[in-house]
């Protein structure tokens, strides 16, 4: 099956099947309220800096498609809103328009529809190894991209048929890709990443880690799905018995930042709250994919208001959290409790 088609079979199954992994990481944190907040609700400043240009709050969209004609109106659609709302947003793996320059407009037209706000690129890890740093410099002039996102899947490709497990050399690939022009933010895909992993990245020389943790969109979930559709017996178990394999997102958090990287929350962030809940564990910035799939089908209007929600409910638990902006908000302390704390316990 080529490139292209699997991102329709994947955004299909994403629409109409129960993808999500069960169970919530973020309820295991719940934040300190402070009953005397000291701080006027109009002067809480949500903004801050990614990437060196200013966006409305610590948001992205991440990255999700492209590299089908029919996921141009999406992608275009997703451009809008984080243009609107002002938020970054990431596009999905550009590897279709490597192979098929044809198909670079689907991805392009974030950019068109969003000049002023971060847009990121994305390539997968094996990718890059095969293809070599440069190819960084094609992914980002295509999209005109303040940075590209490297993403490990070695979790999804261990359950599709036609998975690529050549996981050897990634890291070297890596670190010569940080050494390029182009910013790099290494990424997972929802099966998060260790203290272990993230001290050899930064010791690569990354800077920016999106997480991508567990409690959200499970790869092996949708893969089973997958498999089912071609009655592949042995692949749909496997991938029902990997389906919960990962770090949730709160722990991987925590362990992201104690390598010294610049953090990115994504994997099962549903709320504002749950922003407002990775930021007083050390993320800077906030990635959502899966609850924007299906606003960005029913139009525009519907999607602009998920974002705007994600916001204000951000703004409240900074209210009540005494927080005029993320960096004060990052400075708050957390109860941390359940398996998420048992999990911090080494
Ligand atoms: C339909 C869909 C396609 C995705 N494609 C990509 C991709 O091409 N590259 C990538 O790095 N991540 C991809 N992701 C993963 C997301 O960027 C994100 O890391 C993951 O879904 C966890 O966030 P969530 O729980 O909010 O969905 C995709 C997610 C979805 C829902």
């Amino acid at each position: 099956m080529s490139t292209s088609s699997r991102k329709l079979d994947h955004i299909r199954i994403c629409l109409n099947q129960k993808v999500e992994t069960t169970g919530r990481p973020f309820e295991d944190i719940v934040l300190l309220h402070r009953a005397m907040p000291e701080i006027d609700e109009v002067d809480i400043d949500t903004s801050c800096y990614f990437l060196g240009k200013k966006i409305a709050a610590p948001l992205m969209i991440c990255a999700m498609t492209g590299g089908h004609p029919a996921t141009k109106e999406i992608n275009l659609r997703l451009g809008q809103a984080a243009s609107e709302t002002g938020i970054a947003i990431g596009v999905g793996s550009q590897r279709a328009a490597l192979e098929d320059r044809t198909l670079e407009e689907t991805f392009s037209v974030v950019r068109d529809a969003a000049p002023d706000v971060p847009v990121i690129g994305n390539i997968g890890a094996v990718q890059l190894k095969r293809s070599g740093p440069e190819i960084l410099e094609t992914l980002a002039g295509m999209i005109d991209a303040d940075a590209v996102a490297i993403h490990l899947n070695f979790l999804q490709e261990s359950i599709q048929p036609e998975g690529d497990r050549d996981g050897a050399g990634v890291l070297d690939a890596i670190k010569s890709a940080a050494k390029g022009p182009v910013p790099i933010i290494v990424k997972e895909t929802g099966a998060g990443i260790s203290a272990e992993v993230a001290h050899d990245l930064v010791s690569a020389g990354v800077k920016m880690i999106d997480v991508s943790g567990t409690g959200g969109l499970s790869w092996a979930g949708v893969e089973a799905f997958r498999a089912a559709e071609t009655e592949d017996g042995n692949l749909e178990e496997m991938g029902r018995l990997m389906e919960f394999w990962g770090i949730p997102t709160p722990a991987s958090i925590v362990e992201c930042r104690s390598a010294g990287a610049y953090v990115i929350s994504s994997g099962g962030v549903r709320s504002g709250l749950d922003v407002a809940k990775a930021i007083t564990l050390g993320a800077t910035l906030c990635g959502i994919a899966l609850p924007l799939l299906k606003p960005a089908m029913k139009g525009e209007n519907e999607l602009k208001r998920t974002v705007t929600d994600f916001c204000d409910e951000l703004r409240v638990a900074m209210f009540l959290s005494g927080a005029r902006n993320p960096e004060e908000l990052g400075e708050r302390r957390p109860y941390i409790t359940g398996r998420t704390q048992q999990m911090m316990m080494k």
